[in-house]
């Protein structure tokens, strides 16, 4: 009889703390092809900062929900899928090989959805020919730049820029600003889809209960 009158009573907490967040934050939606923002995630001009989680804010710009990176600068939010955690991201400019050069996902709580390989960039002097992969948004009139398989040795026109994971299924014939810019997140502690208020009581109940038992 306690029990089942604790039940009723946590579950009614549990309802009506679920109930509040979800009215003081509810999901927010910008621009064209507009998809849900939740938690974690947040539009930082549009909610509460309690509505969102560390290192998820999202803002509007040029009709377009973008999300900051330090290493690399905005990026466009294509979509998100809160059941498959995956980020789909567009580089504003173009060059998705500019991202995965600088992207340093190390402090966000973000990773590559996709497996990654080792890739070794080189900026050559002269061409290596079209049997290597090059990279048209990074090179120019006087220097090409490629993107090959680790490890490779260093071709004796080029120097080498940088080795870094990038996501295996990356190809050049596929959409340039778009493909390999899939991140899923981490929620350590926490439900993905729950909210900060709703996870919180689910920690709760179990000690809850086992000090009324
Ligand atoms: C907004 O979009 C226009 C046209 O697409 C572009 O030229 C401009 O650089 C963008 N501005 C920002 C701040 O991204
Ligand atoms: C944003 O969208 C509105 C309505 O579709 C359009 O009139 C405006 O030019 C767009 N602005 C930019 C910067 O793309
Ligand atoms: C990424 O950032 C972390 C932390 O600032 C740093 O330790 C690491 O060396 C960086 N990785 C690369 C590849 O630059
Ligand atoms: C890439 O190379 C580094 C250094 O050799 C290694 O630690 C890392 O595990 C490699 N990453 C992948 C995805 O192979
Ligand atoms: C490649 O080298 C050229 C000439 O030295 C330089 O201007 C360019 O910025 C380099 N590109 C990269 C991505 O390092």
């Amino acid at each position: 009889m306690d029990t089942s009158v604790f039940f009723i009573l946590l579950f009614s907490l549990v309802l009506s703390s679920t109930a509040a967040f979800e009215s003081s934050c509810p999901p927010a939606k910008f621009g064209h092809g507009a998809f849900d923002i939740r938690f974690p995630f947040r539009l930082k001009t549009h909610q509460p900062q309690n509505c969102g989680d560390r290192g998820f804010d999202l803002f509007c710009r040029n009709n377009s929900t973008m999300i900051h990176f330090p290493s690399y600068g905005d990026l466009v939010v294509k979509s998100i899928s809160y059941d498959t955690r995956k980020l789909n991201l567009l580089d504003p400019k173009n060059c998705v090989h500019e991202v995965f050069l600088n992207l340093n996902l190390s402090l966000t709580p973000f990773d590559y959805y996709h497996v990654l390989k080792n890739y070794t960039y080189f900026n050559c002097s002269a061409s290596l020919g079209p049997s290597v992969t090059q990279v048209p948004c990074l090179s120019g009139p006087q220097h090409h730049v490629y993107t090959v398989e680790s490890p490779v040795p260093v071709p004796d026109s080029c120097r080498t820029i940088k080795t870094v994971a990038i996501p295996f299924a990356y190809s050049s014939y596929l959409s340039d600003s778009s493909f390999g810019l899939g991140l899923t997140w981490d929620l350590p502690e926490r439900q993905d889809s729950g909210s900060q208020s709703k996870t919180g009581w689910f920690h709760l109940a179990p000690k809850e209960v086992h000090i009324m038992v």
